[in-house]
This record gives structure tokens, sequence and C-alpha cells, in this order.
């Protein structure tokens, strides 16, 4: 659709969590006249439901060395070495910056010192935390408070939905579809020679996740769109510990962080067994994806529909103190964690993939950046280590910000968006999506599994493409619409990269090829749509 208004910017960040509020804040204090454009409200976003923390190297005799060496093991040898060593040795400035921002970190009473907690993978104590479990609540009060101080201009209930790319293929910037916004309702464009995608994830392409129902791979499939490449996609990571609310629950589910485990927290099965003791040197606090198999495997086992996260060890005061968030979620359930065991099953909770950039998180369009859990920097590999994620995001936001202000950055203009070929799909295309790939793609993979996914999705967007084609209908142009459609165009290129990586790596467990094979698979699979694939 036509443009029915238009902003003028240097740089458009679209998406406000702590990615693109780092990086807008970062562009206007350098004078970059910067738009922040978001879906929902400021806070609505993933960042704000980061629970366990931040990860970097703070603590008394730990080292960017050892972090990165944290970071490489989870990564399962798919980690870009140079971008995990900026994340690390940049990553304890970031983390001061950020608390000179405003947010304000748990410090021990004793010392004064920031207290630090574990969590997977991590073989010491490196996660810095606020409110106890509410670290992405205060990292979004702080930044947004920041960026209004700053009088940075923001649209929120701007749904983004394409690039704008001038006459050379440079980023010219995006339309947006806005609703209640007043003077800016409808689609309507900012024109900037700079647009930054911090957009988030993508977990609501499946029935059960940990993501807000904002996350909808919006960013990585305009950039699909753009023409820009996209790799790892089918890294998706399962969190362990996600509170189980039974077998059909939908949508956003509550998160129980791995620093429960960190605090000596033990995963029991319904016989009260502690099945990951044995399973790896580190039990409870193995890499996130060894941890959701011996889950899964055990489940499997035993029949069993979830294990258990027994901390009743913790006593009230510890929960209330330390745990504030998800003691509050787990009474809300039902269940009281002070006196019995947490249900718990793994759910999407992460894309480790997504739109591939080089350092200064440039993406292969010129002028089109990447930043967060959208961007596929190579510090994640084939399984993200916990909280290395708001550490990637405060990292790379600079990074870009201080790319862009070094560059004179031309375009702007008008720009033409970026033609979207497929058809809108309806907007209960998005729980279809969601059961096909849970069924299909979820935490256990095969062949078969792949196969009937990658049909039932080609069937959504032949039904979409028949009607459109034959009888001239098309799903009405809306948020849920287009979510559904960007929801599409993620899960496809997903499964068709997990149908492809014929082997187990990371957090991708594919039952027919078990074994991580180096020889074939040690590489990334990149893909970048033909035009007549968009
Ligand atoms: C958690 O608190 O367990 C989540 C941390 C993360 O995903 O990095």
């Amino acid at each position: 659709p036509a443009p029915g208004w238009a902003l003028d910017a240097d740089v458009v960040v679209v998406g406000s969590g702590v990615a693109g509020l780092t990086a807008a804040l970062r562009c206007a204090a350098a004078g970059r006249r910067t738009v922040v454009v978001t879906k929902a409200r400021l806070d609505d976003g993933s960042t704000r439901w980061a629970q366990g923390g931040i990860a970097a190297a703070l603590g008394e005799g730990d080292t960017p060395e050892q972090h990165l060496d944290d970071t490489l093991v989870a990564g399962a040898g798919l980690c870009d070495e140079a971008a995990v060593r900026l994340l690390v040795t940049e990553g304890p400035d970031a983390v001061r910056r950020l608390m000179a921002t405003g947010a304000v970190f748990d410090t021990s009473a004793e010392t004064g010192e920031i207290e630090l907690t574990r969590e997977g993978g991590h073989h010491r104590r490196r996660i810095a935390h606020a409110g106890g479990d509410a670290t992405g609540a205060e990292i979004s009060r702080a930044l947004v408070e920041a960026v209004q101080a700053a009088g940075i201009r923001t649209v929120e209930n701007a749904l983004v939905l394409d690039l704008l790319q001038d006459e050379r293929g440079r980023s010219a910037g995006v339309t947006l579809h806005v609703m209640g916004e007043g003077q800016h309702d409808g689609v309507g464009a900012v024109h900037a020679p700079a647009v930054i995608l911090a957009t988030g994830g993508m977990g609501q392409v499946f029935s059960a996740t940990t993501n807000p129902s904002v996350s909808t791979g919006d960013g990585v499939a305009l950039a699909l769109r753009a023409g820009a490449e996209v790799s790892d996609l089918e890294f998706v990571q399962f969190h362990p510990t996600v509170l189980f609310l039974g077998p059909d629950a939908e949508g956003q589910q509550p998160l129980v962080s791995e620093a429960v485990r960190g605090e000596g927290a033990h995963l029991v099965d319904a016989d009260g067994v502690r099945f990951m003791a044995g399973r790896h040197e580190l039990a409870e606090l193995a890499p996130r994806d060894i941890v959701a198999k011996g889950i899964m495997r055990r489940m499997q086992e035993q029949g069993a529909q979830h294990m258990f996260l027994d901390a009743r060890h913790f006593g009230a005061e510890m929960w209330e103190q330390r745990f504030p968030t998800i003691l509050a979620a787990c009474r809300s359930h039902g269940i009281d964690p002070v006196t019995e065991p947490i249900p718990v099953a793994p759910a999407a909770h992460y894309a480790s993939g997504g739109v591939r950039t080089d350092l200064h998180g440039r993406t292969t369009v010129p002028g089109l950046y990447a930043c967060g859990e959208v961007a596929c920097t190579g510090v994640h590999g084939a399984n993200r280590l916990a909280s290395n994620s708001l550490l990637e995001g405060l990292v790379f936001a600079e990074r870009i910000a201080d790319d862009i202000t070094a560059r004179a950055l031309t375009g702007g203009g008008p720009g033409i968006p970026v033609p979207a070929t497929g058809p809108l799909q309806p907007a209960q295309a998005r729980y279809e999506i969601q059961r096909i790939m849970t069924d299909g793609a979820g935490v256990l993979r095969s062949a078969e599994s792949l196969r009937t996914a990658a049909e039932a999705l080609e069937g959504l967007y032949a039904t979409a493409l028949n009607n459109l084609e034959a009888h001239g209908k098309t799903a009405e142009p809306g948020v849920d619409t287009w979510e559904a459609t960007n929801l599409l165009c993620v899960a496809r290129v997903l499964v068709a990269a997990a149908r492809r990586r014929v082997e187990t790596r990371g957090c991708h467990w594919r039952e027919d090829h078990p074994d991580r094979d180096d020889a074939a698979w040690r590489r990334h699979l990149v893909v970048r749509l033909s035009a007549t694939e968009k």
C-alpha cells in the first residue's frame, strides 16, 4: 500500500528492546535525527521478560577469555570466534555504561559489589541481575526513561511492513502500519538512509513459547523480502524449564529462570530422581540444549508430559527475595514452589539465527543493520549461552551506532517499497502454523516430521495464493494478517534449513541423524530469497 504519511530521519530504529533503545540513544547522542518505531508499546518486547540476567566477566577472577570459552562450547562449533571475542571483551564496559544510563543491578549487602549468579554452561558466577529475577524489566525501564529524557521521537503501535530501497538497492527507510496514534494512523513511512532492525525473535512460530505475542519474526521476514541474507534459522533454542500448564497450553508461557538452577534447584522426575546427574559434568547446569534433551529423553522414557524443578529447600524467604516474579507466576497458576516441586517442560525460547551481519551489525543490504535477537552476528553459533543475549544487544547496538555515525550515509529519499509478492495470510493461519511447527519442527525433529511440516506450510501458502489468483480474494490488511504472513515466511525458511541439516548439533536435534557431523556440517546455512520465492 502507498504510504499516506511520512517522517524524515537520519536513522530509523525498528524495535524498542535493549538493542533498539541502546542504538537509538547512541545515535541521538552523536547528533543523528533518530526515530524509534515499535509494534506495540515501548516496553512490550522480549527484553522486559528476561529474568536470569546479563552475562559479563565482572566478577573477581573471571576473565573475558573464560566467558569466551564457555560461549564457544555452548555454540557447538558454529560460533564466529571474532564476534564472540568482541562480545566478551566489550561486554563488561557496556554493562557499566548501561548502569550509568540508570539501570540498577542487585548488589551484595556486605561488599556493595554487583551480585552475580550462575546459569547453564557458565563455569562461574557471571550473571548480573536486577530485582531478583526481573532483570529485563529494570533494563527496559531505564532505557525507556533515558530515551524519553533524550527527547527521541518514538512511534508506538507501528508494525513495520517493508524496507524502502533506492534505485541502487540501498536502504531508504521503512513502511509502517500504525494503529491508534492519531496523526500517524494508517500506512506510512519513515525515510532514513540507516535502518536498524531490532525487532526481536520469532518464538510465536511455535505453540508454546516464552516469547511475548509480538515476537512474530517480522524483522527476518522483512529482511528476506528485501533480499538480505539470513543464517542459522534451524537453531531454535528451547528453554528447558518453562512452567508446564498442560499439553494444550498455547502462546506465552511463564519462564522459570535458569538462575533457579544456578542457585541450587534440582531437576527431578516423578519418582524424585535427579536424572541430569551423571549425564553431564555440570548436571542441571549443563548448556541449555543438553538439559532440554535430558528432560525430553526422561519424558520419553517415562511417558511423562513434564518433569519437575525442586527448589523447596530455598525456603519462603529466599523465594520471596531472590525470585519474586517466578514465585508470583507459579502461585497464580496454583503451584507453590516453597512447598511443592514445579512442573516444567521445554518451550521455544530464542532464535540463535537471524539476519546475517558483520561485526558492525551491517547486513548484506547497504544501510540495513540488524541487532539483538533478529540478527545473526555469529556469537551464538548452534546454541546461545544463557544470558548472552541482553549482552549481545548492548554491545552490537553500540557498534552499529558507531558505524553509522562514522559514515556519511546517503539516500533516504522516497525509495521504492520492496514488492511483497506473497499473498497475505488470514489471521487464523497463525494457530495452524504454530501447531504445524510444534508437531514437526519442535525439540525433536526427523526427516519425516519435517517433511510433514513443510507440506502443511506449503498448503497454507498455496491456498492463499489460489484465493488471490483464482478468486481475487486476499486477507484484509491488518496487524494480525501481516503477523501471520511473516510467521509463515520464517517458518518455511526455518523448516527448509532444518531439513537440509542432516545432523544433530546444538539446539537442532534430528532423531534420524543423532550425531554431530563436523566433516559435512560445521558450516552455516545461509538463505537469500529469490524474487519468485518472496
Ligand atoms: C533465564 O533466565 O533462564 C533465561 C536466560 C536466557 O535466556 O538467557
